[in-house]
């Protein structure tokens, strides 16, 4: 009897053992709630400092919601029975510096990660960060002090079914080459950041991205763009371009390409060769608010046999004064005209009137010297002023004469 009554209490304490192990730590975990969904796991707001442990989540839900925390370090999530069923995990607004590699590895049916709103630096993101996740479609890691990407970071081998990278406010100055890798994405979101260039090199394959968002960066002069042979939409407004020629890229690289909005930068002029203009799929480009010149430097557009009537492209002059707010477009070859404005005008008047008064001053004297030479060699010593002063009868006395052969005492006078 007493071996049956000590077994029974062995396995009390065993069970109760158990049961605490799997709860704690209580207060704040306990707090999650399903909501009205028995499939989403709701623990946002709550304080919770470490992830949670995979005893403190229940099996069978398709969302966990861990946003709006103090989670600093995002270490393995050992969540083995959520490894059918997530697809949704947000880590949105945590304190999170820390990814380690493979964090997520065993949640293989995540969809949408949403690492928004966090603490997480380019320079720690490795390139095994989003490893066996090849269901994963969105990644939102907007508003991180990213700064940078290193190559590799976006791979295909990790990322082979994104559609949705979202890498807006993110204070990226830095794309390093071949950093996105990514086969199946259709939409980048890199706008609000510092992005200075674009160049080829930045993205490896991205033969499916159809939208392109890059507003709100510092881009001044657009030379190169990656290929990107679906591309549908570029978006540049408010950079500070003031130079784009990317006609022979994008006509080599895309035929899809409908819609070109380049809105609030610093553009002056453009030529034949920025856009390519020619480009039957494209529909809309969008240049309100810069600082266009429309002048004779711009005639080319009515030149050239462009057939702009199914388009709407939009170019909107600032400059000259005349033609300020219109658009190029509804312009005349005769309106685009290079006139003199008026302080040139005087400055040109004002430089010839001093240079031909010069020139007369030199033909003036240049005469009179011919003249006298002239007259020098017809009279030899004859010609000239002479004037004599000299001493007689104890007065000073002064004789002036053209001849020194006539200075006499006819034409002496007193001093
Ligand atoms: C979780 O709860 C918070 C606060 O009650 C709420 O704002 C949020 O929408 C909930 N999340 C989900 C996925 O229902
Ligand atoms: C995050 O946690 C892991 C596992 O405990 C540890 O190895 C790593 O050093 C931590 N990282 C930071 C930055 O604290
Ligand atoms: C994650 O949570 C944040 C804040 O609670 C919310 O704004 C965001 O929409 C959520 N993300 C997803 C993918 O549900
Ligand atoms: C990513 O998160 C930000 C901030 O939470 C949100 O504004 C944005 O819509 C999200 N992007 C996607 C693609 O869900
Ligand atoms: C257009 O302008 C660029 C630089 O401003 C110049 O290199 C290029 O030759 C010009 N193209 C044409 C066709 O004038
Ligand atoms: C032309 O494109 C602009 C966007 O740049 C759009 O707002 C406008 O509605 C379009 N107009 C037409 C007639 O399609």
């Amino acid at each position: 009897m007493t071996g049956v009554n000590n077994y029974s209490v062995f396995c009390f304490v065993i069970t109760c053992v158990c049961l605490l192990s799997s709860v704690t730590p209580g207060d704040t975990i306990d707090a999650c709630r399903h909501n009205n969904d028995i499939h989403v796991y709701n623990c946002s707001g709550l304080n919770i400092v470490d992830v949670p442990d995979k005893s403190e989540i229940p099996n069978n839900i398709k969302l966990l919601d861990l946003s709006n925390n103090d989670i600093g370090n995002v270490t393995f999530l050992n969540y083995d029975q959520l490894t059918d069923c997530l697809k949704v995990l947000n880590l949105s607004k945590n304190r999170i510096h820390a990814l380690n590699a493979e964090a997520f590895k065993i949640l293989i049916n995540l969809e949408t990660l949403d690492l928004s709103n966090n603490l997480l630096t380019g320079e720690h993101l490795e390139e095994n960060n989003f490893a066996n996740l090849d269901k994963l479609l969105t990644v939102n890691m907007s508003r991180n002090p990213l700064r940078q990407i290193k190559s590799k970071t976006f791979s295909f081998m990790e990322l082979g079914a994104i559609v949705y990278l979202d890498l807006s406010h993110s204070e990226i100055s830095l794309i390093e080459p071949t950093s996105m890798d990514l086969p199946s994405l259709e939409r980048l979101d890199l706008s609000w950041n510092k992005i200075q260039t674009l160049d080829e090199t930045m993205f490896k394959m991205m033969v499916n991205l159809l939208y392109l968002d890059l507003s709100h960066n510092e881009i001044q002069v657009l030379t190169e763009i990656p290929y990107m042979p679906e591309l549908i939409s570029l978006n540049l407004d408010y950079n500070i371009i003031q130079e784009i020629q990317v006609k022979e890229r994008m006509e080599l690289y895309t035929d899809k390409l409908e819609y070109i909005y380049i809105r609030y930068n610093d553009i002056i002029f453009f030529n034949e060769t920025s856009f390519p203009l020619e480009l039957e799929s494209l529909q809309v480009i969008d240049m309100s608010n810069n600082e266009l010149q429309c002048d004779c430097n711009m005639k080319w557009i009515k030149e050239e046999t462009y057939d702009f009537q199914k388009k709407n492209f939009t170019f909107i002059c600032d400059h000259p004064k005349s033609v300020k707010s219109k658009d190029l477009l509804s312009l005349s070859a005769d309106d685009l005209t290079c006139g003199r404005p008026l302080v040139l005008i005087l400055s040109v008047f004002v430089v010839l009137s001093v240079g031909l008064f010069v020139v007369g001053l030199i033909t003036f004297f240049a005469i009179r010297r011919c003249r006298k030479k002239r007259q020098q060699k017809h009279r030899g010593d004859n010609s000239g002023d002479y004037t004599a002063v000299y001493n007689r009868d104890e007065d000073v006395r002064v004789a002036m004469a053209d001849d020194k052969n006539l200075i006499s005492k006819n034409n002496e006078f007193d001093v």
